[in-house]
């Protein structure tokens, strides 16, 4: 059986890729990507152009994705269509598929990679951040599967993938938020996968564990990265000195 290609830290393409499937695989596809520009999502938008898809990679920073779509058609020949739009704003994410379908004419697959994250005990997180987390992760998803739907996928089918997390099956400290907002788009899946699975458009969720040279990852490292109420600055009613203990990877 192949190997997996080497790894690498950065938002680079890999030096070298030895295909795992057929390299027609995914030959002029339409992949719509979330959080396109860095992480599991840039990652994810260059093995599919490896074979053979084009992809949209879309989020707010319009210089983050333009750089990445730079970097993934230089690697790979195939077009990369750099878009910027908040997950949190419908009318900007309508937008961004009609100048999708505009260059391309089709869109194939979903991949709903856009998050925010951070490290925060709950007694110490506002109720602000909790909802920012909320609507970036869980609202941002069913605002983009929405338009999907109703822009392309309603009468053509399509292939909707939302990147969750394993973290919050168990429970983790630090992480009410993103457990909570990755656990509704887990149900989120479930239920769309039933009412729209009739009409030819599969939902799936994949959860990935930690994932090394990403800023999820990064940010999960509470030693590297302190957080409110763990330090000086707004110190937990609860105990600090039991959370390194109850921190487990994902
Ligand atoms: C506590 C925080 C905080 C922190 C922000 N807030 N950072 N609270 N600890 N470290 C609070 C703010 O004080 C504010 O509340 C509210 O959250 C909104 O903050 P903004 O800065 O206005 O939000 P915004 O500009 O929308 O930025 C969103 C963000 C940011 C999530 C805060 O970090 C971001 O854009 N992240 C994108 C990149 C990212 O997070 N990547 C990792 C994804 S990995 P108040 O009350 O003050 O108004 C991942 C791992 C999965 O998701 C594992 C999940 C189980
Ligand atoms: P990342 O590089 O920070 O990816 C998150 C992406 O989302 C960024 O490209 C960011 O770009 C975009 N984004 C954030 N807020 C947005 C918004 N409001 N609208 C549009 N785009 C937005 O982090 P990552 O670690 O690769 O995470 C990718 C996915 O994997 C996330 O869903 C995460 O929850 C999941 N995950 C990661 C790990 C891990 O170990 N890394 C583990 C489990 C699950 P902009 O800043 O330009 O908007």
């Amino acid at each position: 059986m192949a190997q997996p290609p080497p790894d690498v830290s950065e938002d680079d393409c890999l030096p070298e890729y030895r295909h795992l499937f057929s390299p027609d695989l995914l030959r002029d596809k339409v992949a719509f990507i979330t959080g396109g520009g860095s992480g599991i999502g840039f990652r994810i938008a260059e093995i599919f152009m490896r074979h053979g898809c084009h992809t949209v990679i879309a989020s707010r920073s319009l210089p983050r994705v333009s750089m990445a779509a730079r970097k993934l058609a230089a690697a790979t020949g195939q077009k990369c269509l750099p878009l910027s739009l908040d997950v949190r704003a419908p009318l900007a994410i309508v937008a961004a598929v009609e100048q999708a379908l505009k260059e391309f004419g089709k869109i194939d697959i979903l991949i709903n990679c856009a998050a925010g994250n951070f490290l925060c005990p709950a007694s110490a997180l506002s109720s602000n951040a909790f909802k920012t987390v909320m609507d970036i992760d869980t609202l941002g998803t069913f605002n983009v599967s929405r338009v999907l739907y109703e822009k392309f996928f309603h009468g053509h089918g399509g292939v909707i993938v939302n990147i969750t997390a394993t973290l919050g099956t168990r429970g983790q400290v630090l992480q009410v938020h993103a457990g909570s907002a990755k656990a509704a788009v887990d149900a989120m899946t479930r239920h769309l996968a039933v009412e729209w699975g009739p009409q030819n458009i599969r939902v799936n969720s994949l959860a990935p564990g930690p994932i090394s040279g990403t800023e999820g990852f990064r940010r999960l490292e509470p030693w590297q990265a302190p957080c409110r109420g763990w330090g000086t600055r707004r110190r937990s009613p609860t105990a600090p000195s039991s959370w390194p203990a109850l921190w487990h990877p994902m």
